[in-house]
């Protein structure tokens, strides 16, 4: 459902452009202060200054308005790394990771991942469906406006398959509060049923999976680790799934140094995420070939590690996105506003460069920059409008919730009880 809309009395903060912004460029942000936005069916067909705005345009159409009551405008956030779609939780692994127990120890033990596993194969799609939407209102909640979904809980042909029909059904469902982008991650861990044949789960993957997702999955990663898809196993599957018509990801040196951020450069990848233990060759590589460096930094404070070398990536010039991980194990949490408290107080990123990685690096890292992540003329209405007249709020309340209004495609999606002023 798209609409027509006039957003008066608003100020409006975005980054600007069709593609992923790099490395100090991040830092630059077009402010308007006495601003209006006109949509016309979901679309931005003017964002500027009210004294600008051509006067045949508002008499043009039938409006829907909303008076923003001076607060300020971004554009609506891209989530673009998440684990959405899954059966179960883990609550006892976090327990044990409290007392001293490590991801990697309990994954090999059969836990982890493979515990996911167990849980999605054994759930029905109906409660699949209602676990996503319940995660997905609360995205909407803090302005998430599109998502990105992996697979990777089934590792079976029919399992992926129901999880990425989940992620289509959300995408199609009538009235989605958002854009849902699809990933088939199937090379996500090795199944119990192909525990010490890796290369030959691999061939499955190749042969079985990839030719028939290629309608329901956009992009292809894979959880390129030690001990895990190593990087021989990491090309041939990402270079299959290329020839197929796949965009790549890759979960790059996310546990430790293994040369996945020069396998994404390599593969010219959309993106490489994680990049925890990246190496400066990988900093260096990654920014030559433009692969977005999305980074987590809600995993690395889950999982007591440090964090990913932002500063390096922008220094290199690199484009920096930044997304949640949400996942039933490592990050169980869709945090944007702790996302961007991390991202500033404990990476050193500037806010600005924090609003762009959000947005218009997060929407070019799922290959949606021409249409999304930006508040300009043209692009798609996904809009959040804060509580608050000023972007340094988004840091400062910390970890709390910035957003009065979520607006998606000109539709109000989202919007808090007025609270009065304050
Ligand atoms: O991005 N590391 C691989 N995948 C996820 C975690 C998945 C899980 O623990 O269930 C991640 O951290
Ligand atoms: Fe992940």
């Amino acid at each position: 459902m798209k609409q027509n809309r006039i957003i008066k009395n608003v100020k409006i903060a975005t980054p600007l452009g069709h593609s992923a912004v790099k490395g100090e460029a991040m830092g630059k942000i077009h402010y308007v202060d006495d601003a209006v936005i006109v949509i016309i069916d979901g679309i931005i067909e003017y964002a500027g200054a009210e004294k600008d705005c051509p006067a045949d345009l508002l008499a043009l159409h039938a409006y829907e308005y909303t008076d923003a009551g001076r607060r300020l405008a971004v554009p609506g956030f891209v989530d673009s790394h998440t684990h959405l779609i899954f059966g179960g939780f883990r609550p006892d692994e976090f327990s044990w990771r409290l007392k001293g127990d490590s991801y990697m120890s309990i994954m090999e033990r059969g836990g982890g991942i493979q515990s996911t596993v167990n849980s999605t194969r054994n759930a029905s799609a109906e409660e699949i469906s209602d676990k996503t939407r319940w995660l997905v209102d609360r995205m909407v909640e803090m302005g998430v406006t599109t998502v990105e979904a992996k697979s990777g809980y089934g590792l079976d042909v029919a399992t992926e398959r129901m999880q990425l029909e989940a992620i289509r059904n959300l995408q199609q469902s009538a009235g989605a509060p958002l854009n849902v982008v699809a990933t088939f991650l199937g090379a996500h861990a090795i199944p119990t049923e192909y525990k010490g044949r890796t290369s030959e789960y691999v061939d499955h993957i190749i042969e079985e999976m990839l030719p028939q997702f290629k309608d329901l999955a956009k992009f292809c990663d894979v959880f390129c680790e030690k001990n895990v898809f190593e990087l021989e196993d990491s090309r041939r599957l990402l270079s299959a799934a290329r020839d197929m018509g796949y965009d790549l990801k890759l979960h790059a040196d996310e546990i430790v140094t293994l040369g996945g951020g020069e396998l994404a450069a390599e593969l010219k990848a959309v993106s490489a995420d994680h990049l925890l233990h990246v190496s400066d060759e990988g900093i260096r590589r990654m920014a030559e070939e433009g692969v977005v460096a999305t980074l987590l930094p809600l995993t690395a404070f889950a999982l007591k590690e440090p964090f990913a070398p932002a500063r390096k990536f922008i220094e290199a010039g690199a484009a920096v996105a930044l997304a949640t991980d949400l996942n039933p194990g490592s990050c169980f949490s869709g945090s944007i506003p702790l996302t961007i408290a991390l991202a500033c107080i404990h990476m050193n990123m500037t806010i600005e460069e924090t609003l762009t990685a959000l947005t218009l690096n997060g929407a070019a890292a799922v290959g949606m920059a021409d249409s999304i992540g930006s508040i300009e003329k043209g692009k798609q209405a996904d809009i959040a409008i804060l509580e608050f007249d000023n972007l340094n709020y988004l840091p400062y309340y910390v970890g709390m919730n910035c957003v009065k209004t979520t607006i998606h495609n000109g539709r109000i999606v989202y919007d808090a009880k007025p609270i009065g002023n304050y």
